[in-house]
């Protein structure tokens, strides 16, 4: 109900009566005044003018799922939304709810994580109100073998959003960290549960820092708010990753994928570059060559033979 009378409140350019709302919503005032309070409590600002009735002042920039649904106009791609305040990590929530059969698309979204986790068994910092946490469920039709193609395309789908939202020049370095300059911005995670031949699901976790300020990030870390010197929307910006992420899944779809890995070419801050590689097992040194269809990275060593590289992390050496 709450989402149905802000949907009357941002319908209307001024004031709604209470007779109005009550009479398209068949709702009594005095329960009309109840959610008015909850929306209140949530962070909307909502003004209630003696014989004219209620007007939406300011929407909260929180992770709710009637801010984040509001106007998104996708098919697939963050039609069903939970928000919370705090969770351990939206994978974990996002995993139950994937085996619980919660359908394609569903985001778990945090306004803070007390664990939340990067690539390579890291902890990945999720201050409270200040960046998006994020997990999204996909459920696709193909072998664990292709997964790495979704890391590849979420990273183009952030990449893109932040690009749009914020004219920062953001880049991808392999295989799906955000930066901006030399310094991070935001990371993806994949976490899958598959069979041998079969991917039942996959989540997708995309952490950004958005507003958080630099005294608690990490060294070599940043956030969008620093590089442009303005307050981000992160509803704004998570609306628009979802959009860009389901017109890049589309493509997948579709069998274009080589328009995605064209994208991911054009944004990537890797390639081309003498780079050091620190993998679990080894440390590769080359030049870094291309990526490949499941998200290899191919680097020339200096021997002259070309290495595919599947997980690690990138030093770029010049
Ligand atoms: C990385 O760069 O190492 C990936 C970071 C991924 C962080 C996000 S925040 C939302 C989701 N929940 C988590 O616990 N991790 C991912």
């Amino acid at each position: 109900m709450n989402e149905k009378i802000l949907a009357l409140l941002r319908e209307s350019s001024n004031h709604v009566s209470g007779e109005e709302i009550s009479r398209r919503l068949g709702i009594t005032r005095s329960a009309i005044w109840k959610h008015i309070q909850e929306l209140r409590q949530q962070g909307y600002e909502i003004l209630a003018v003696p014989h004219r009735g209620y007007e939406l002042a300011a929407s909260p920039d929180k992770l709710l799922a009637e801010e984040i649904s509001f106007d998104l106009k996708t098919k697939i791609i963050g039609t069903h939304i939970e928000s919370y305040d705090i969770l351990a990590s939206t994978m974990d929530t996002a995993m139950e709810r994937a085996l619980q059969g919660a359908p394609e698309g569903t985001i778990i979204c945090a306004e803070g994580q007390h664990r939340g986790r990067g690539r390579l068994g890291r902890s990945w910092l999720s201050a409270k109100g200040k960046g998006i946490y994020c997990s999204l469920i996909l459920r696709p039709h193909f072998s664990p073998a292709e997964s790495p193609k979704l890391t590849l395309l979420s990273a183009v789908a952030v990449c893109r959003a932040i690009r749009t939202t914020t004219r920062l020049d953001c880049l991808i370095k392999w295989p799906n960290d955000l930066f901006i300059g030399n310094k991070k911005v935001g990371g993806i995670l994949t976490e899958m549960n598959a069979e041998l031949d079969r991917v039942k699901f996959v989540i997708i976790g995309f952490g950004i820092n958005v507003n958080t300020p630099l005294s608690l990030l990490p060294p070599k870390a940043t956030s969008l708010k620093d590089e442009s010197q303005e307050r981000i929307s992160r509803v704004g910006l998570l609306r628009e990753i979802l959009r860009e992420f389901e017109k890049e899944d589309l493509e997948l779809r579709h069998g274009k994928f080589s328009s995605v890995l064209e994208r991911w070419r054009k944004l990537s801050t890797t390639l081309g570059h003498r780079v050091t590689i620190a993998s679990p097992k080894e440390h590769i040194e080359g030049e870094a060559l291309d990526i490949d269809d499941d998200g290899g990275l191919l680097v020339r060593l200096d021997s002259g033979f070309v290495e595919k590289v599947i997980v690690g992390d990138v030093v770029k050496v010049r």
